[in-house]
């Protein structure tokens, strides 16, 4: 069983006061920081840059965690490898029939490697590639904005590919993102999911290191 993690998506931030509240996620316990880059074409909005995540990067020694929502991901992840960021993440939607090799290009820069599957795509489309990334992103939400219902049967294909990765002796992370609550969190956790990320519920509690505990598992 491995520990399960807490990646608050900042897309739920004050977006005028994102350093603060970077330092109040990283005060209330959370694990990873998810930056949620959204280029206005793969998705709908766009949210911020490498700029963002620079400017971000003084404010806490957490690992930040980039989602690239975007079309052409393999052009600017050196950008972001170089300005601090630690795991990117690319979209298997973005990448075509290039996954393997752009998997393998961003771990050639130095930082964890991330794919993620959209609601649509099926779980099978990455997982003859998981030699290569080190985290399956499987979106619960369809991408683009936060404070979604999530989609139950996204669970299946966190439960196919943990089951995968034990058959194949592979170590590897299984982040679930979008409308994840205190609630529904034991679930995605049964699913074999390690890493939560959350928005809505995170900066929508009271007590956000509550929050955190308790989509922790923790009372
Ligand atoms: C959606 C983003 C998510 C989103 C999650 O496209 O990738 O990270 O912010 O927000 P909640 O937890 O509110 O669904
Ligand atoms: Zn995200």
């Amino acid at each position: 069983m491995q520990t399960i993690r807490i990646a608050p998506s900042i897309l739920s931030a004050d977006f005028a006061a994102m350093g603060r509240d970077v330092e109040r996620l990283t005060a209330a316990g959370a694990d990873l920081i998810h930056c949620d880059v959204m280029d206005g074409s793969f998705v709908p909005y766009i949210t911020f840059g490498s700029y963002m995540i620079e400017a971000l990067r003084p404010h806490t020694r957490l690992p930040l965690d980039v989602h690239l929502m975007t079309v052409t991901p393999w052009l600017k992840a050196a950008e972001f490898a170089r300005i601090g960021a630690d795991i990117i993440t690319v979209h298997a939607e973005a990448c075509g029939d290039r996954i393997e090799e752009i998997l393998r290009y961003i771990r050639s820069l130095g930082v964890k490697c991330g794919v993620s599957v959209s609601p649509g795509t099926p779980v099978e489309k990455v997982l003859p590639f998981a030699e290569e990334f080190d985290m399956l992103l499987v979106m619960s939400v369809v991408p683009g904005k936060g404070g979604q219902k999530l989609i139950e049967s996204t669970l299946q294909k966190a439960e196919t590919a943990r089951t995968f990765f034990e058959r194949h002796g592979l170590v590897r992370d299984i982040e679930m993102d979008g409308g994840i609550t205190v609630e529904n969190a034991p679930r995605v956790i049964a699913a074999g999911v390690n890493v939560i990320v959350a928005g809505s519920t995170v900066f929508g509690a009271a007590d956000m290191r509550a929050a955190i505990a308790q989509l922790r598992g923790q009372k």
